[in-house]
């Protein structure tokens, strides 16, 4: 069964509060989308596999673990999931990211494919797929969806706000995929927006509309 975490730190909670304000404009809700994705990539990479090395300090030999060299995979949902790469690519630099181009038609909110583009060796990866909203969930059961076709095996969903509706769409229908997400909000609305939410993340991101 998929592990939801909701990531509560202040810092989080604080630029989350930022993002929210329909007064951000996109030039500083761009910036702190970033700065949470870093915030929560700490986070996200928790279980990343060790080993036990020796290291010759200037005084003596220290034991000392460093990552195995897992190799992972950042895969962000186009448009909005783009905010997320590079704050996540601060701490884990050489990951490799893969594209997923999904948007949600407006009147049956079904996400529709226009575009796939991922590593040749996702199958060894641990992905993580990005995308700032997880509204009926959607958008990121279909890309994990494709991932799964292509082959990826370990993979994690890591968002803003989600609504109920999307966390429970998600977790049965990809129990294997645990969800790290800022906050749960209250509901989706009639038009499939996370209420309270932030609004469309896409354009407000890139300053469409
Ligand atoms: C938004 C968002 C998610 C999706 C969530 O994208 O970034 O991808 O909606 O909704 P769902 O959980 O109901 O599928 P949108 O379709 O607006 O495309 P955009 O990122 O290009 O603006
Ligand atoms: N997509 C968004 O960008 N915002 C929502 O509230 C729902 C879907």
């Amino acid at each position: 069964m998929s592990r939801v975490t909701e990531i509560n730190h202040p810092l989080v909670l604080h630029k989350l509060a930022i993002i929210r304000d329909k007064n951000t404009g996109s030039k500083e809700f761009r910036e702190v989308v970033e700065e949470i994705s870093t915030l929560i990539a700490y986070e996200v990479t928790r279980d990343l596999a060790m080993e036990d090395v020796e290291i010759e300090t200037p005084v003596g030999i220290a034991k000392c673990k460093t990552i195995t060299g897992k190799k992972l995979a950042i895969v962000p949902i186009l448009r909005a999931g783009i905010g997320m790469v590079d704050g996540m690519l601060k701490l884990v630099p050489a990951a490799k990211v893969g594209h997923i181009g999904l948007y949600r038609d407006e009147s049956t909110l079904q996400p529709v494919e226009y575009f796939c583009k991922l590593p040749k060796d996702i199958e060894e990866r641990d992905v993580i797929v990005v995308d700032p909203m997880l509204a009926t969930g959607g958008s990121a059961i279909d890309a994990i969806s494709m991932l799964k076709k292509q082959g990826a095996k370990s993979i994690k969903f890591v968002g803003l706000v989600a609504a109920p509706e999307g966390i429970k769409a998600l977790t049965t229908k990809h129990p294997d995929v645990d969800i790290f997400i800022a906050a749960i909000d209250e509901k989706l609305n009639e038009h499939g927006y996370i209420v309270p939410g932030l609004g469309d993340a896409g354009d407000r991101l890139f300053g469409t509309k």
